[in-house]
């Protein structure tokens, strides 16, 4: 597992770990912390970008299948720097696939649904649409599904993408976007307003964390290859969120609305037919209890192990 002491990759590890998978974890702690690994998981502190390392540590730990979610994964961070942003992503990520070469593993790859169609496609949009992404962050995740595709054809391996929707769950970081559900609970909790950019119309696909986790735990258990939309389908609204995170807080949550950010694409969800076929994966957990357990989970302080 790489990126295993981050958001997800935790979440991955504890998965695997209850369904009687031995795990190890490679991770750089840059944004990860130790504390969310169980402590019987071995952690290996090493980033994807120091091959020597890496592939070190891989040939230690032995895997049969690495879920690989290790990356840069702020979209504006991507923008300002797109040379280290596609110097973790994608060349991290070839490392990776080499690694793995010298080990017989397969390759699970965290990409990404949200940031890689772009504007104007169908939503909820399915894997047969053509990837426009609109920022490095997406174009390094559609280059890194690339190479693992070129594996597949060159080495004969069944490496395997899950596209991510809008991850939500407890022990996510609230900053950025992405951790908007975090960042509404918390105000909740404060007492203060939900900040809403622009009318609150915007959509997004929130895909709860444990769910995500039992995709990859699907995906592998079987030898398919395959890119896969891991999502809900269901497009929610910024306004149906905060409504969502009101129930959660019970009472009414009124909004501070501030101008629209520039270039924010409208609306997002992703068609997980594919997977549903593939893996017999679907979302489980309504917005309503994750929204539930991430309160919650705040509520109690943020604890690290949750
Ligand atoms: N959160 C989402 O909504 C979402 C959506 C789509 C895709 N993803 C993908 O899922 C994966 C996990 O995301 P997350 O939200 O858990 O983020 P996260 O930042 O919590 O986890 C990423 C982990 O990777 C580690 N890491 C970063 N750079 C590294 C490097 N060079 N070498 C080794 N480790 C490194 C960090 O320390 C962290 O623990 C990422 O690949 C991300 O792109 C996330």
């Amino acid at each position: 597992m790489t990126g295993g002491a981050g958001f997800i990759g935790s979440h991955v590890t504890d998965a695997f770990a209850a369904d009687g998978d031995e795990v190890a974890v490679l991770d750089d702690l840059s944004r990860g912390r130790p504390g969310r690994v169980d402590p019987s998981v071995t952690v290996f502190n090493a980033a994807i970008t120091d091959a020597d390392a890496l592939t070190e540590a891989v040939e230690q730990a032995k895997p049969q299948v690495i879920c690989h979610l290790a990356a840069q994964i702020d979209v504006r961070v991507s923008v300002d720097a797109p040379a280290a942003d596609a110097a973790v992503n994608v060349v991290g990520t070839v490392n990776l696939l080499e690694a793995a070469r010298a080990v017989g593993a397969r390759v699970l790859f965290a990409s990404t649904g949200g940031a890689i169609y772009g504007g104007g496609v169908p939503v909820p949009t399915s894997e047969d649409e053509r990837p426009a992404p609109e920022a490095p962050y997406g174009t390094a995740k559609y280059c890194a599904e690339q190479y693992l595709a070129l594996y597949n054809r060159l080495h004969g391996t069944t490496h395997a993408a899950l596209r991510l929707a809008n991850v939500y769950g407890p022990r996510q970081d609230p900053t950025g976007e992405a951790g908007v559900v975090g960042i509404f609970c918390g105000r909740a909790l404060r007492g203060e307003r939900p900040t809403v950019y622009g009318d609150g119309q915007q959509t997004r696909d929130y895909v709860y964390v444990g769910d995500v986790a039992a995709a990859f735990l699907a995906a592998a258990r079987t030898e398919t290859p395959g890119v896969w939309n891991i999502g809900t389908g269901r497009e929610t609204s910024v306004l149906d969120l905060i409504d969502v995170v009101g129930q959660a807080a019970g009472r009414t949550l009124e909004p501070e609305f501030r101008p629209a950010r520039p270039g924010e694409v409208l609306r997002s969800a992703l068609d997980s037919a594919r997977v549903r076929a593939d893996l017999g994966w679907s979302a489980r957990t309504t917005l309503a209890d994750g929204v539930r357990e991430v309160y919650r989970w705040i509520e109690a302080g943020s604890p690290d192990r949750a």
